[in-house]
C-alpha cells in the first residue's frame, strides 16, 4: 500500500438518456480499482446535478467544485457528438476555475468510427487554457458498443486493459510531480506571509 496516494477524479461526461457511457465508465473503474497508489472518485455528471446556466450558486455546484478542487489528476469518459465532446462536459470543465489548475488529465474516449478522439483533441485544446496539463497516452473504443459483452465487458480485454494501465501510469507519474510542484509553491507562499508579518510587528 502506498502511503501518499494521489486522488484519482474519473468524470463520466455523457448525461443522456439511455447513455452507453456508464458502461464504459465501469470497465475503466475496474482497472482503476487495481492500482494501490489512488484514490478514487466517480463523478457522473448525469447524477451531480449541474445547472445548465453558468453562474448559478447552488449547493451542488459547490460540491463538484470541492470534488475537482480535491482531486490531484483526472480522467474524462467522453463520447463524439458530431465531432465534439458533450455540452455537459464543457459545463462541468468552465465551472471551476483554478481547480484544474497544475494537474494531470487523461482520457476514456468512446463512439463511431473515430472511437471519439476527435472529442479528445478539442479537449486538449481547452484543458490548457485552465492549466491543466494532458497525458499522451489514451484509451479508444471506435464502434463501443459492439466491443463489450451484455455484462459490461470488454470482448477482448487484453488490449484495451493494458491501454488503461499505461495511461494510469503516466497519470500517476505527472499527478505526484505537480502535486510535489503545487504544495511548494503553497508553503513558498507561506514563508512570503510570514516574512511579511514578521516585518510589520518588528
Ligand atoms: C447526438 C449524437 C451525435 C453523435 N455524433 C457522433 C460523431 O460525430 N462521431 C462518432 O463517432 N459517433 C457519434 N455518435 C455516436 C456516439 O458516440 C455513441 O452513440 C456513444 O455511445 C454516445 O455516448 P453515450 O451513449 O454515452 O451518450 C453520436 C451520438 C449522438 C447521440
Amino acid at each position: 500500500m502506498v502511503e501518499d496516494r494521489q486522488q484519482l477524479a474519473i468524470i463520466v461526461a455523457s448525461t443522456r438518456q439511455g447513455r452507453f457511457g456508464g458502461v464504459v465508465a465501469q470497465w475503466f473503474l475496474s482497472q482503476a480499482r487495481q492500482r494501490d497508489d489512488m484514490d478514487l472518485d466517480l463523478i457522473d455528471l448525469a447524477e451531480v446535478g449541474l445547472p445548465a446556466v453558468l453562474g448559478q450558486a447552488s449547493p451542488a455546484v459547490q460540491a463538484y467544485i470541492e470534488r475537482i478542487d480535491r482531486a490531484d489528476a483526472f480522467v474524462v469518459v467522453t463520447p463524439e457528438y458530431n465531432h465534439g465532446y458533450p455540452a455537459s462536459l464543457k459545463q462541468a470543465i468552465d465551472l471551476p476555475h483554478g481547480q484544474w489548475r497544475a494537474k494531470p488529465v487523461g482520457f476514456v474516449s468512446y463512439g463511431g468510427m473515430a472511437g471519439g478522439l476527435r472529442a479528445v483533441e478539442q479537449l486538449r485544446q481547452v484543458f490548457p487554457e485552465l492549466q491543466a496539463m494532458t497525458v499522451r497516452d489514451t484509451v479508444s473504443f471506435h464502434m463501443a458498443d459492439a466491443r463489450f459483452d451484455e455484462a459490461g465487458e470488454p470482448r477482448e480485454p487484453i488490449g484495451c486493459n493494458a491501454a488503461a494501465h499505461q495511461m494510469l501510469d503516466q497519470l500517476a507519474w505527472w499527478s505526484a510531480a505537480l502535486r510535489a510542484a503545487r504544495r511548494a509553491e503553497s508553503a513558498r507562499h507561506r514563508m512570503g506571509e510570514l516574512a511579511l508579518v514578521e516585518e510589520t510587528v518588528s
